[in-house]
């Protein structure tokens, strides 16, 4: 274990980690992909193998965000006043609940990440924030999310939910079936929850196949599902308007607006899908 002293904001004194720092988490590569400065030397690394596999890595990163954006943005003004972000990541430009309590100042926001950075500065975030909270738990292991008391200090699981699972799922090997994670915590929310997912996409291009690789070089993980697959998370809850669409194109809260046709995107623009599923 390496470990190298780092200054979280609000912890004095500066916060020692007790994690390992001598190998990327994907956490930290996302961080530094993004042009954040939570990160060390060795997810600069990985951040630059995935630049160098795809220029417009950042972009790709600063579009999901954008769709996680939307997709917080089209339910709360469907009156979802209670959000479970999965897959938190580090804290960023335009988090979850900045996003939520914008349009409604009471929304709740609970976020869950396995990685102990993720806890550290997002406790320093949301110190002052009582309708916000962060816990450390696995997407691998529902119980540990639905039964951690901080989820269920915040959230109420009579009342809907929009379960968030960003950026996350192509993590996953196939062979670990994900899928049967997703649909616990599916079958966990009342009617009336939305289910918000975003992953990377694989409709045979060159540029997908390129950043797969470099996922793969990078962190030993990061594959590409085809929209089928992508669609088949959704545990056959239907999809809302404007259905599975690569991000830039992905207007849930404006379907009928006009998008760049599909064969007008960039490259960076084609790696990432979006959607979102009712829960009736
Ligand atoms: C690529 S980042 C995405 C962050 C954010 N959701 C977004 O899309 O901008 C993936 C996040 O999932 C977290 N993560 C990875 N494996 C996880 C697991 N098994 N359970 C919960 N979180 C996990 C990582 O630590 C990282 O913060």
């Amino acid at each position: 274990m390496s470990e190298e002293a780092v200054t979280v904001p609000g912890e004095d004194p500066p916060y020692t980690p007790d994690f390992d720092i001598s190998k990327p988490t994907i956490a930290r590569v996302y961080d530094a992909v993004l042009g954040g400065k939570d990160n060390f030397a060795v997810d600069r690394e990985g951040a630059a193998i995935m630049l160098k596999y795809l220029p417009g890595a950042r972009e790709a990163g600063l579009d999901n965000r954008a769709g996680l954006e939307r997709g917080v943005a089209y339910m709360a003004k469907q009156g979802i006043d209670q959000f479970l972000d999965i897959g938190a990541g580090l804290p960023t430009v335009r988090n979850t609940h900045e996003v939520a309590q914008e349009i409604n100042p009471d929304a709740k926001v609970m976020y869950v990440d396995n990685d102990p950075i993720v806890l550290a500065h997002g406790r320093a975030l949301l110190a002052k924030n009582e309708s916000t909270s962060i816990a450390t738990a696995d997407l691998r292991d529902p119980p540990s999310i639905l039964n951690h008391p901080d989820v269920l200090k915040m959230l109420d699981f009579d009342r809907p939910i929009g379960l968030m699972i960003i950026g996350l799922i192509m993590h996953f090997h196939v062979d670990e079936q994900p899928g049967n994670w997703i649909r616990e915590l599916v079958d966990a929310l009342p009617s009336g929850s939305y289910l918000h997912i975003t992953d990377f996409v694989d409709t045979g291009r060159p540029e997908q196949d390129a950043f797969q690789r470099s996922c793969l070089q990078a962190l030993g993980n990061g594959w590409s599902r085809t929209p089928e697959e992508i669609e088949a998370h959704f545990q056959g809850l239907p999809l809302q308007p404007p259905g599975l669409d690569f991000i830039s194109r992905w207007f849930p809260e404006d379907p009928d607006r006009e998008v760049p046709a599909v064969e007008d995107l960039e490259d960076h623009q084609r790696i990432m899908m979006a959607g979102v599923a009712y829960k009736a």
